[in-house]
């Protein structure tokens, strides 16, 4: 018997027990051992009836997803499936943890399934690229009705056990031992002689309209296949028998597992595991933290604090007057008033959370027990020194003072304290309590335990943690600089900042960098190239002005109802502003440029070369670790389409040969800007890949 599957008798009841942690994936080694286990039940004289049922955490979390892209492995899971569900043997799940991917379509192979009230269960594999490939295209709408299936399998989402009871995927919710539950239950059936009862023999629910359906799905994925695709799997039950349905959903699948979206959603899957996981941090206990400082209670001061109280926090918030204290209260009431609202807390928790663990203070000095500290003041280095001047006076020692900038050097903030041991950079981003980033900046005397506890908060916090070193804009900040700077000097060039965005939206950006530039507030960059142009540009660098004239108007954006786009139809009906038009002509005709066409795929691809070549700068000064951190970073804090992977990834499937032949072609017009990263060059001279770099570690 495999040590994958542990095989017990208990009267007339064979229970196989699934034993390959940390989450039960169905490995070949899984497969082979049910496949093994069933026979072995069915030659065992008296057995009238199988349980299966997940030893530790979870019944089964899927496929194991180590095995895609590599050759299938005997036997497969569609066959393992089909031959549990046409056993003579009465077959029961029982099912507790997560029930997800194929772990799902097992439980929807046997004849009963009794689950725990904790258990969730779902279909992920659109998150993966792909769809249901073991018959839960083909099973579930027996069960649910068409309309719950497909819900279930497009979004990929996760339901509780009494929501899977109610759509009829759980025929029992009871508490208790999954095993013991699940013994009792078979022993139940088989006294009740309940009749084996295949999924695949059950009739087939009303269909829908597939093309309607087909085509709502592609527009709500924004350009990602795979959940459509469920449409037409589903549709494929009816043009034929169960057999002609399964080997349709088949084909299917193996399609999208040839997709470069497959690869992307993949490579997303595990780098947002691997963020976290830094040797230099193996070992290192974090310091604990329970009760957290937050100076500044504007909107990202607010944010933080919010975020805290979320993960069950103490708080304590600093802001200059009890007027502007007040201020910040309300607005962090306004962030939990909307988490209740969506059921992320109850309303105990709300008023805990409102009442006893937020303190607002206006004096440093109540700041003296807090374990952790987050400054979110106004981003100018001498604001930064004296309020790191003041927590380094109150806070008690061991204490971990962070700074929220989202570009000033940490090196500096920290050589003001008498404790830069203990200082790093926690750089969230707006709004902090959904945005799932966050840069650890780690500076060059950052404790490591001190690094470890950065990575610990971000967990506790819910978020996806990447480690950024100092340099101007840290990792994701600096990469948006140069990108964004590109989209300037197409816009110089002829482009207009309404092609941009929609090119790039076309893409997959949930929003273009115009768009995003309305919403962040356009006085952000404007206060950027202030700066920049203060500290002196060099001499080799494109300045472009239009924007500032905008800005000089009033203008900021989503916030005063108008920037590159006019928002008087409100944010969603957002209108090109003609002005941007005509600032944009006059600078073209002071620097004596003459317009020229842009197509979208030129756009696209101006855009990602100078993302990519900036990525590997990063990469390549370690400021970023490995490709993957920069490609998490983009993906969670910069709308990053998912399904490409990240931008590294982007570019190992698109090829870094013919990508950096593309940079050195624009040198030639712009020598200054398009310089290639030395990490490009290395990799195409060694015919290597970013992802040999990810390896490397
Ligand atoms: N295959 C292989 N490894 C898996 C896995 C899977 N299906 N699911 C999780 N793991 C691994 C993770 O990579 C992680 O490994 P490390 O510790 O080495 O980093 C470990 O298991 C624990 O996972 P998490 O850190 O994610 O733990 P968690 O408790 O936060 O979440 C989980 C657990 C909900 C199961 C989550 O891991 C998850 O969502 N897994 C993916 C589930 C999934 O997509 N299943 C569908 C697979 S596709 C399929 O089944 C196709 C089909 O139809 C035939």
């Amino acid at each position: 018997m495999s040590d994958k599957i542990a095989y017990s008798r208990h009267g007339d009841i064979a229970v196989l027990s699934v034993r390959n942690p940390p989450v039960n994936a169905l490995s070949q080694a899984v497969r082979q051992g049910l496949w093994d286990g069933m026979d072995r039940a069915e030659a065992d004289t008296g057995v009238r009836a199988v349980l299966i049922v997940g030893e530790g955490r979870a019944f089964f979390a899927g496929a194991d997803i180590t095995e895609f892209g590599k050759p299938p492995l005997d036997p497969f899971l569609p066959e393992l499936i089909n031959r549990i569900e046409a056993s003579p043997l009465l077959v029961v799940a029982s099912m507790h943890g997560v029930s997800l991917g194929g772990g799902l379509e097992v439980a929807l192979g046997c004849h009963y399934r009794i689950a725990v009230p904790s258990a969730r269960v779902g279909l992920p594999e659109v998150h993966l690229g792909l769809l249901p490939g073991a018959g839960g295209t083909q099973r579930l709408p027996r069960l649910t009705g068409v309309e719950a299936a497909l819900d279930v399998m497009t979004t990929g989402r996760q339901i509780g056990a009494a929501q899977a009871h109610k759509i009829g995927i759980v025929d029992v919710v009871q508490d208790g031992d999954p095993t013991q539950n699940g013994i009792a239950y078979a022993e139940k059936l088989v006294a009740e002689d309940a009749p084996r009862r295949p999924v695949s023999e059950m009739p087939l629910p009303t269909p829908i309209d597939w093309d309607a359906a087909f085509d709502a799905t592609l527009t709500r994925s924004k350009g990602q296949i795979s959940p459509a695709w469920c449409v037409r799997a589903v549709q494929a039950a009816y043009d034929g028998d169960f057999a002609a349905g399964l080997k349709a959903e088949r084909q299917i699948f193996f399609d999208l597992m040839q997709t470069d979206q497959r690869k992307g959603m993949i490579h997303a899957f595990f780098s947002e595991r691997a963020v976290g996981n830094l040797p230099e941090l193996k070992g290192v206990e974090p310091r604990s933290i329970a009760h957290v400082g937050v100076i500044g209670g504007g909107t990202m001061g607010a944010g933080i604090a919010t975020a805290a109280l979320l993960a069950g926090l103490r708080v304590h918030l600093l802001e200059m007057t009890p007027e502007a204290g007040e201020a910040a209260h309300g607005r962090i009431a306004g962030n939990l008033a909307g988490a209740l609202k969506r059921g992320k807390i109850n309303a105990d928790q709300h008023s805990t959370m409102l009442d006893q663990a937020l303190q607002v203070v206006t004096n440093y000095d109540a700041l003296s027990d807090v374990d952790l500290v987050i400054e979110a003041v106004f981003e100018e280095m001498a604001v930064k020194k004296a309020v790191f001047a003041e927590l380094d006076r109150v806070c008690k020692p061991g204490a971990i003072l962070a700074s929220n900038t989202s570009y000033l050097n940490i090196n500096e903030i920290a050589a003001s304290t008498s404790r830069p041991g203990d200082v790093l950079g926690l750089h969230f981003f707006s709004p902090a309590h959904v945005m799932k980033l966050l840069e650890v900046v780690v500076a060059d005397q950052t404790a490591p335990d001190v690094a470890a506890t950065g990575f610990a908060l971000g967990k506790a916090l819910g978020k996806i943690s990447v480690r950024a070193g100092v340099c101007d804009g840290f990792i994701g900040n600096r990469i948006l600089s140069t990108y964004r700077t590109c989209a300037d000097h197409m816009i110089l060039d002829g482009a207009s900042p309404f092609e941009i965005d929609a090119a790039l939206e076309a893409f997959g950006f949930a929003m273009g960098p115009f768009a995003v530039a309305d919403l962040a507030g356009l006085d952000i960059g404007w206060a950027g190239r202030k700066r920049k142009r203060a500290e002196g540009l060099d001499p080799r660098a494109r300045d472009v002005t239009y924007a500032d004239k905008l800005c000089e108007a009033g203008h900021f954006g989503q916030k005063t109802g108008k920037g590159y786009y006019d928002y008087a139809g409100g944010p969603k009906a957002r209108v090109p502003n003609p002005d941007v038009l005509a600032l944009i002509e006059t600078e073209r005709a002071a620097q004596g440029i003459t317009p020229r066409t842009f197509t979208a795929d030129e756009i696209t691809r101006r855009y990602m070369a100078a993302m990519v070549n900036e990525a590997a700068k990063v990469v390549g000064e370690g400021i970023a670790r490995r490709p993957l951190d920069v490609d998490m970073t983009l993906l969670f804090g910069y709308g990053f389409p998912r399904y490409r992977g990240g931008p590294l990834k982007w570019a190992d499937i698109d090829g870094l040969t013919g990508l950096l032949s593309d940079i050195r072609g624009y040198a030639q017009t712009d020598p200054y800007f398009w310089a290639p990263a030395p990490l490009l060059c290395q990799l195409v001279a060694d015919g290597q890949t970013f992802d040999d770099a990810n390896k490397k570690g």
